[in-house]
């Protein structure tokens, strides 16, 4: 039998690719000591526990992963709870509020980021635009001063360091831990200022949204607030560097998509299909379930490879080609069908970000194209992954002819 790498370990961080294939191939269900839990990674048994049909799993297992840095969030809820809060926050990432007052926030967001290096000749695509894009726009949504953006950003960077912090360093784990008080203390006056003084920005929306007379506590606003950074932040963050990167390293299909811009959309879809942000979530089973691989116990965490179900060779043709012009991979725009690829999940628990995530990715990577006309990998460049939870390029010099105004 093949040996199949540790998820831990250093050789699946460096490319988790080929062992997702061994895990697809030859061992669909295994206990994984080291994080007391069942890896599943066959797209038909991804899917099957994201749709959850016959209400088999529960995200309970999340509460020691995001409570301690964000308190009770949407993730954590089920039930009823849950369909609650999701009719409570999902309307103002959708339709006329997102089109009408969100779309300017994300082309101003997108343009001053690209202006701080336009002129230069050369940029690095993650540090300078992919890591500062998604969390500016998210500030700017909800409506807080310019000047605390920075400080909003320091906040981010110790929550994606805290949910990624696999070696359990303390510093980190502290870090993280005093940036949900920190957090707390910043937010809650505002959001009792905004009460009072509602403006058109999201704190607003979310604040004043009701459904079936239930309304969101000052805590609870503050806390998907919170998990808005993780959720909202990191992962457009490494949609668009990983987009970036695909395009950059087949020249040809980024030939094709700046010469027809229709084209973003399918290059994004198979970027979250070929190298998905999120590469890994966790159920916890409610009972005996039986899967493609076998049976996993009641009460049992399931780590649900989504970086592996993407490459499922039953599902897509050639998986491991990144393909713009892949014909069995679609793009809808539904809301909860925005691809059949499993970057978003599915069933209860579909990214709420969806579309702000395409219409973020769409904006930013057409002004890019714009403001780079022959824009190249630095010379001698090579674009490497980090992360195993959370999965995108490190880094990605670039450089291009300045274009004048
Ligand atoms: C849920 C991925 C962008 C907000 C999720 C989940 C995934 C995901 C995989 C399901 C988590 C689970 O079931 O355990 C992504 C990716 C994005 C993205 C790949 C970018 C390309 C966004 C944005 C927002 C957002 C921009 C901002 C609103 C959320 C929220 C949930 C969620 C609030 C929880 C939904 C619920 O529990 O009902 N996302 N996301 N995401 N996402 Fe996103």
């Amino acid at each position: 039998a093949q040996q199949v790498p540790d998820i831990l370990s250093p050789e699946f961080a460096a490319d988790p690719y080929p062992a997702y294939r061994v895990m697809r191939e030859a061992a669909p269900l295994i206990w994984h000591e080291a994080t007391k839990s069942y890896i599943v990674s066959r797209y038909e048994d991804v899917e099957r526990v994201f749709k959850d049909k016959a209400g088999e799993f529960t995200t309970d297992n999340y509460a020691w992963q995001l409570e301690p840095v964000h308190g009770k969030t949407i993730l954590q809820l089920s039930g009823r709870e849950h369909a609650v809060r999701r009719a409570l926050v999902a309307p103002a990432f959708r339709g006329s509020d997102l089109e009408r007052k969100f779309l300017p926030v994300i082309e101003r967001n997108s343009r001053e980021l690209i202006d701080g290096f336009r002129h230069t000749g050369s940029a690095d695509l993650v540090a300078d635009y992919a890591t500062r894009f998604p969390v500016n726009v998210i500030a700017d949504m909800l409506g807080l001063d310019k000047a605390d953006h920075p400080r909003f950003h320091r906040w981010y960077t110790a929550v994606i360091a805290f949910l990624g912090n696999l070696s359990g360093d303390p510093e980190v784990t502290a870090a993280g831990e005093r940036t949900r008080v920190e957090f707390a203390e910043y937010m809650l006056p505002i959001i009792r200022e905004r009460r009072e003084n509602p403006g058109d920005d999201l704190l607003s929306v979310l604040c004043a949204a009701e459904v079936d007379g239930v309304r969101m506590s000052d805590e609870d606003v503050k806390a998907f607030c919170s998990l808005l950074l993780a959720a909202g932040g990191e992962t457009t963050d490494k949609a668009i560097a990983g987009i970036f990167a695909n395009l950059l390293l087949h020249p040809d299909q980024l030939a094709a998509v700046r010469a027809d811009r229709s084209l973003i959309p399918r290059a994004l879809a198979e970027t979250l299909r070929f190298t998905p942000p999120v590469h890994m979530i966790m159920r916890q089973s409610a009972t005996e379930v039986e899967l493609s691989g076998g049976t996993v116990p009641a009460g049992a965490t399931v780590t649900c490879l989504i970086g592996a179900a993407n490459r499922d060779e039953s599902r897509y043709r050639d998986p491991d080609r990144f393909d713009v012009f892949r014909d069995d991979l679609t793009t809808t725009t539904a809301f909860s069908a925005a691809a059949d690829h499993l970057a978003f999940a599915l069933g209860r628990h579909f990214c709420v970000g969806a579309l702000l995530a395409k219409a973020e990715v769409e904006i930013g990577v057409g002004q890019l194209l714009d403001a780079m006309p022959d824009v190249r990998l630095a010379d001698g460049f090579e674009p490497a992954e980090l992360g195993v939870f959370t999965r995108g390029p490190q880094s990605l010099p670039v450089r291009f002819s300045p274009v004048r105004d």
